[in-house]
């Protein structure tokens, strides 16, 4: 007899908008648009979803609030335990608990691998555009970024183009800054790419900071393959970093992870985590355990098959604004839309997407060279959400059609 396990039924269709409230993504998007918004703009800048919460988070919160116990805790070492575990179902890679830190986010993760593994001034390359922290971080720490210039090939995805940046360097670089998945594009490195870029970081012995966050939010027809899989020649210089932040909307609880094999690095990383004192916090530690479960799997593939339909609906929606093109989406709930064929100003693009259609993505050149002409979308939100801001966006442009 087949048992066939039905689906369970999670909710993605209510939106969890929250304008004007507590949430940055809503509450912010007067102070982020510069002006009064409509009442009924749909903010699509940050990179968090509006999807109501995985039901395992929810009842890791309320064992919590049951519990009533917020003194000090136990428990890091089953939250090491479950970061290999989800790796090893969800990437195919068995990291030792042993080589892993927690830390408040990735961005503090960047920022204290940065401080011990850098000194003041050394150059830190990222392939631009790219997550505009990166850029953000690496001046706030008192180093300098070196911009790599993604290029685009015939498929219309992005390439890294080592070549090219390895005539632009002066012996100052220390480390690369790496997105994979990329962030804006939605780019999901092949193992090919990911070697290359590890031999590169051998030959100029260059720390490589794989930034991993974007993991989980895979569509159909691509392949994330972990850094250290893809690529284990770079172990010995390699810093990876993820968290449950982004796939499970969990970024308030300041919780992420760094993987790092090589004792060596592994013991400078540890002295600096040790010194700041960088300890868990038990509510994002209990909600990443409580996502990194078969039942958290199973809400991330039901979000996937939600997320794939709004590519479509979106990216065709978009592409059916003559002058308009969204670039192939491989991962992630962030749509990157090029306006350079529009034959319009960046101020009259704005103008129309902001007032016209009320929508509020965030603007392209905030993710540094080579996103002038573009927006990022963010898709993270139920269907009909979508469906909307795309009917407002081809009214806003119809002019053209
Ligand atoms: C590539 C990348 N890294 C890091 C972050 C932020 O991580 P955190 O909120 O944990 O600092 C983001 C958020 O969008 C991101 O896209």
């Amino acid at each position: 007899m087949t048992i066939h396990h039905a689906m369970p039924a999670f909710d993605f269709t209510t939106h969890r908008n929250h304008l004007g409230d507590r949430s940055s993504k809503w509450g912010n998007v007067d102070k982020f648009l510069g002006k009064k918004a409509a009442p009924d703009t749909l903010a699509m800048w940050l990179a968090q979803m509006d999807f109501q919460p995985a039901p395992c988070l929810q009842n890791a919160m309320e064992l919590l609030r049951a519990e009533g116990e917020y003194g000090y805790f136990t428990g890091l070492d089953k939250f090491f335990e479950q970061i290999s575990w989800w790796y090893e179902t969800r990437h195919g890679w068995s990291p030792d608990p042993a080589h892993m830190f927690v830390t408040h986010g990735i961005g503090n993760a960047i920022g204290i691998t940065l401080q011990a593994m850098t000194e003041p001034d050394d150059g830190i390359i990222i392939f631009s555009p790219v997550y505009n922290e990166f850029q953000g971080k690496i001046q706030r720490n008192g180093r300098t970024v070196v911009s790599s210039k993604l290029l685009v090939d015939e498929a219309g995805v992005y390439r890294m183009d080592l070549a090219g940046l390895e005539a632009q360097l002066t012996g100052r670089e220390k480390a690369v800054l790496f997105s994979t998945p990329h962030n804006p594009a939605g780019r999901v490195w092949e193992v090919e790419e990911l070697g290359a870029l590890a031999d590169f970081c051998l030959r100029h012995d260059l720390l490589l900071i794989s930034d991993e966050i974007h993991h989980d939010l895979v569509f159909p027809g691509a392949k994330h393959v972990p850094t250290a899989v893809a690529a284990p020649q770079i172990l010995p210089n390699l810093i990876a970093m993820s968290a449950a932040s982004k796939t499970f909307d969990i970024a308030g609880l300041r919780t992420g992870y760094v993987i790092i094999p090589d004792e060596k690095l592994r013991t400078r990383f540890g002295a600096l985590h040790r010194a700041l004192d960088i300890q868990a916090n038990r509510a994002g530690l209990e909600l990443t355990r409580a996502a990194y479960t078969t039942e958290g799997a199973a809400w991330v593939d039901g979000l996937m098959a939600v997320l794939d339909t709004n590519r479509k609906i979106f990216c065709g929606g978009v592409n059916a604004i003559p002058g308009m093109s969204a670039m192939p989406m491989q991962s992630t709930f962030l749509a990157w839309v090029d306006f350079d064929g529009i034959g319009m100003t960046s101020e009259e693009v704005r103008q129309r997407i902001t007032s016209d259609a009320r929508l509020v993505p965030s603007p392209g050149e905030i993710f540094g060279l080579g996103g002038e002409t573009w927006c990022r979308f963010n898709i993270g939100a139920p269907t009909s959400v979508i469906t909307e801001a795309v009917a407002r966006l081809q009214a806003a442009f119809a002019d053209l059609q």
